[in-house]
């Protein structure tokens, strides 16, 4: 039996990733820097953290070294510099004499039966202050290796440093990028509103990164991409791609996601009609224990406004929907709507609001279908 080409767990590589042919180059482009700052930004499950491991990779084809370090397991900024360590020690091979780097800035440390190196847990202890000293320490070292080769720094979901550190630790970690001249730094974060409150005027990270935004992927391009999966598969052409990106929404691993269980239900029934329709039913259905206790979890009056949303109502707070769903006053509503937004279970959008996850949207309107 064929395997499924659509894949939704981790980062996409090779066969599985669509290509990004604009951002993997600006990303490359800041590879090849020297001294580079950029932020990688844009909504959840867009697919920031696959296109940086692809280029990452043809750097690495290119000889070029790329330390990527996911941050996401951190809960101290002490953490965070053990990453760092950890995926600088991988990417260089234990080539580098951590001895005479850490003991030059005099930082306690520990080194393994591997060589590889880390800082004392103990200083987990101590103020976000001097942890951001042995961790801006820890960037240092990096920035001096790459004076001698050409190293880039991968840090995903950076914004979790602000949570260690509050907003003094930001302007301390600013003063210690802008000084490396070698080491390119590549942020990249997935917390947009965390993301954007850090970029405003009077915090560390104002106009300090070239930004590349990651949008959707072009609807054509992609729906092409999933039939040709398909035809490739069956032997036959399928138009399944369009069906799978109206219903999943913008964000990639959604519309994937959909792609991977439609590809399922081909495989059981290739004549069935409406297959993308009929796949996200199903996964729907599959997600029925995942998804009902975030339905149990919300009060009433914002299960009621997601089944306004649900069911596509152009005008979420016009006189005629308030009266309809049985809604308070629209001054209300904003304040409740906003409170779905800061949960992460609705997103703003420029045209009103949606679900953030198109399949608990799926879910509810079934739930409004049925009664
Ligand atoms: N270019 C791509 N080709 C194929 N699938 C992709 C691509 N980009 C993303 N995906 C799908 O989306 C999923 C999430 O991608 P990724 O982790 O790169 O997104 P992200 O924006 O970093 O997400 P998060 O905001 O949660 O960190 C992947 O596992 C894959 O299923
Ligand atoms: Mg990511």
């Amino acid at each position: 039996m064929q395997g499924n080409p659509f894949k939704v767990s981790g980062i996409v590589t090779g066969k599985y990733f669509i290509d990004r042919a604009d951002e993997l180059r600006t990303v490359l482009e800041t590879m090849g820097g020297q001294g580079e700052k950029m932020l990688v930004y844009g909504a959840r499950r867009m697919g920031k953290s696959s296109i940086l491991l692809n280029a990452a990779a043809r750097m690495r084809e290119a000889t070029g070294q790329v330390v990527y370090a996911d941050i996401s397991p951190a809960t101290s900024l002490t953490d965070v510099a053990n990453i760092i360590l950890h995926a600088f020690n991988k990417e260089t091979g234990g080539a580098v004499n951590w001895m005479e780097l850490l003991r030059q800035i005099q930082i306690s440390f520990t080194i393994n039966s591997q060589g590889v190196p880390s800082l004392d847990v103990g200083l987990k202890k101590e103020s976000a202050q001097k942890q951001l000293v042995c961790l801006s320490a820890v960037l240092d070292a990096l920035d001096d290796y790459a004076a001698q080769k050409k190293l880039t720094l991968i840090l995903d979901e950076f914004q979790k440093m602000v949570e260690f550190g509050a907003e003094e630790a930001e302007w301390q970690l600013r003063s210690a990028i802008q000084q490396h001249q070698h080491l390119n730094h590549i942020y990249a974060g997935s917390q947009t509103r965390i993301i954007d409150q850090m970029l405003t005027k009077d915090r560390a990270f104002y106009r300090f990164f070239e930004i590349l935004s990651i949008g959707p992927i072009d609807e054509t391009f992609m729906a092409e991409w999933i039939d040709g999966r398909f035809q490739q598969a069956f032997g036959k052409s399928y138009s399944a791609g369009a069906e799978c990106i109206r219903l999943a929404g913008p964000r990639t691993r959604d519309i994937v996601k959909l792609a991977r269980k439609t590809f399922v239900l081909a495989q059981r029934s290739p004549k069935i009609n409406d297959i993308a329709r009929a796949a996200i039913d199903r996964l729907v259905q599959d997600e029925d224990d995942f998804l009902r206790p975030q339905w149990d979890h919300l009060s009433n009056l914002q299960k009621d406004i997601l089944k306004v949303v649900a069911s596509d109502v152009k005008e979420v707070s016009s006189q005629e929907t308030i009266a309809r769903f049985g809604l308070p006053s629209s001054s209300k509503l904003a304040y409740h709507f906003n409170a779905l937004v800061k949960s992460d279970v609705l997103e703003k959008s420029p045209v009103g609001y949606r679900f953030d996850n198109p399949f608990f949207k799926h879910w509810v309107a079934q739930l409004l279908a049925e009664a």
